[in-house]
């Protein structure tokens, strides 16, 4: 990166009192730039605590969502605007009216990777770091789940509730290959083998851990391997290499989210120049959105 947009982005940022957060999947270059680099879950939770004036969020539309829905003072900028989640857009308010109807004891958990008009419909969010605690802390026996299919139906096994599971799905993990991951476990037989809850149900199986961003870190910190092969978006794989340079990590298989690549040096910058008040929601579903949104932190 050039030294004069690494100089411009700190003078501003200190000028703007403004935060950057990026996401473990953003581009190693973005992450090297960011004040905290982080899962789902935990960059919600600092957006809230930091309370800054300018929040500049490296990642997709729904993480920028839940940063203003938790810390609806501050303006939040997405850098890469256009960058948003095939998963988010799988399901919608009026999906889950109708699956209320059919399952009218039932109370909903969606997951964060969703549309604010979602989350207003819902009893709580989860992230795949508490899937499965906000589901047994459900007030009721049966749980609406979405829009998330595979993580769905990991919680499913974790879980006595009842779950009705959404049929939506994250493109870049349900198209990862089991022959990929097969085929770097007979490179790597010592490995461990580390895959995200949202992969199909056959890397589960052969996984040896199933864990969140942020859980993959806390179990590399903890165990004694010294090689894992990593089943989640790429830009995981730079995130734990530079946390922990003296282990070996290798994708699982081609997992590869383009909207994480969106964000640029360049975007980040102009998102500390711009001086519009950056992501809106609408009145009508902030505080219901808020509110699922702050009884997923409460519980996990
Ligand atoms: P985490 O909740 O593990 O950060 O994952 C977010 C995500 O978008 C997975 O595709």
């Amino acid at each position: 990166m050039p030294n004069r947009i690494k100089e411009e982005i700190a003078r501003l940022k200190k000028e703007r009192g403004a935060v950057i957060l990026a996401h473990s999947y953003q581009p190693g270059i973005i992450q090297d730039i960011a004040d905290f680099v982080g899962d789902s879950l935990e960059l919600s939770r600092i957006a809230a605590r930091e309370s800054a004036e300018l929040v500049v969020f490296c990642g997709v539309k729904f993480m920028a969502e839940t940063a203003k829905l938790l810390s609806p003072e501050s303006v939040v900028v997405l850098a890469a605007p256009d960058s948003d989640c095939s998963l988010a857009a799988c399901m919608t308010g009026a999906d889950l009216r109708m699956m209320k109807k059919k399952h009218p004891g039932a109370s909903a958990v969606t997951y964060v990777n969703s549309t604010v008009d979602l989350k207003a419909e819902t009893w709580a969010c989860c992230t795949s770091a508490n899937s499965v605690e906000v589901v047994n802390a459900a007030p009721s026996d049966e749980v609406i789940f979405g829009p998330d299919r595979n993580l769905g139906t990991w919680v499913a096994t974790q879980t006595k509730k009842i779950l009705h599971i959404w049929p939506g799905g994250c493109h870049a993990h349900s198209g990862a290959d089991i022959r990929d991951l097969r085929e770097k476990r007979a490179e790597w037989p010592d490995a461990e083998i580390l895959v995200h809850p949202e992969s199909p149900s056959v890397f589960l199986w052969e996984a040896d851990e199933v864990l969140g961003t942020g859980g993959m870190i806390r179990h590399v910190e903890k165990s004694s391997s010294e090689r894992f092969i990593i089943g989640t978006e790429e830009g995981m794989i730079y995130r734990l290499e530079t946390l922990f340079p003296s282990r070996q990590f290798v994708a699982a298989g081609k997992i590869v989210c383009e909207d994480m690549g969106f964000t640029t040096p360049e975007l980040v910058l102009k998102a500390l120049e711009s001086r519009d008040d950056g992501i809106e929601i609408p009145s009508e579903l902030a505080e219901k959105a808020a509110s699922a949104v702050r009884r997923m932190t409460e519980i996990g």
